[in-house]
């Protein structure tokens, strides 16, 4: 029997917020937080480590994976540890309906950025240049793992792995790779940016190497990342709308890429 399984609250205890692994040596990229039997489902079916994870109620969580993700029931009946509700309530800043929760490995900034690096690059790298706002950067994640895009790059000061981002992210993080860098740090290819005042992009191919580049809520693209870029797109709008919401626009964008990789 596992150390997480005999004494799940102390092992939280020693790992959450510290950047020690399981077996004593020191990770520099530390844990982050599961919130919800989703969250830690997408997490392990994309590889992510995870030495606790704990719930409220196991027989419903192992229920739910019975139902919903009997790929990963093994693995959920090994990794969780019943601990009583108030335990569990504790351990997290606010209880998930689901009562599960863990701690998960970040993977290492240097593995993310030779994922970043790699070429050829068959799926698009997603660059939100300088967001503001932690559930869209979530959402963002979300979609990338979904249309299977290489990562999602940040710039500016959001850590994009912020526990509202990861929670926002749905256990997701794993499925791409997630890194913040400056403009001047972003991998190799064409910058597709994102602007209402680009040319249709209905009439461009993405090529699967690209950056695909979008802007902040409240200014749109940087000067750095306008001059970094090969090409200004926009996506069809009726006069007198003056923008949509950085995550749609993402998604559109996504999405006109797949229906041209898939045609
Ligand atoms: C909420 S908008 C930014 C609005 C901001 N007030 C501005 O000045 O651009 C956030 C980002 O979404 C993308 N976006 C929104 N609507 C778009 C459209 N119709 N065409 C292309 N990109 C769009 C752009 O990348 C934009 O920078």
């Amino acid at each position: 029997m596992t150390d997480a399984m005999t004494d799940p609250e102390g092992v939280w205890h020693r790992l959450a917020g510290s950047r020690e692994l399981p077996d004593g040596r020191e990770r520099p990229d530390g844990h982050v937080l599961l919130d919800g039997f989703h969250a830690l489902k997408h997490a392990l079916r994309f590889g992510a480590e995870v030495p606790v994870a704990v719930t409220a109620d196991r027989a419903a969580a192992l229920a739910l994976a019975d139902e919903l993700a009997p790929d990963v029931r093994p693995a959920l009946d090994a990794l969780l540890a019943e601990v009583p509700q108030s335990v569990y309530a504790a351990l997290v800043p606010r209880p998930h309906p689901t009562a599960v929760a863990a701690l998960a490995v970040r993977p290492s900034r240097e593995a993310r950025l030779a994922r970043l690096a790699h070429l050829p690059r068959t799926a698009p790298v997603v660059v939100l240049d300088n967001p503001r706002n932690l559930g869209n950067a979530g959402a963002v994640i979300r979609l990338a793992a979904g249309f299977g895009a290489t990562g999602v790059v940040t710039t500016g000061t959001l850590d994009p792995w912020h526990p509202t981002v990861v929670r926002g992210g749905a256990g997701l993080h794993f499925a791409t790779a997630v890194e913040r860098l400056a403009v001047a740090e972003l991998p190799a290819g064409p910058v597709f940016a994102l602007d209402p005042e680009g040319d249709d992009i209905r009439g461009v191919k993405l090529p699967d190497d690209a950056l695909l580049a979008f802007g902040s809520e409240r200014s749109g693209l940087s000067p750095e990342l306008r001059a970094r870029a090969d090409h200004l797109l926009s996506l069809p709008m009726r006069p007198q709308v003056s923008s949509y919401n950085l995550a749609t626009t993402v998604a559109m964008t996504l999405y006109h890429w797949s229906a041209q990789t898939s045609s």
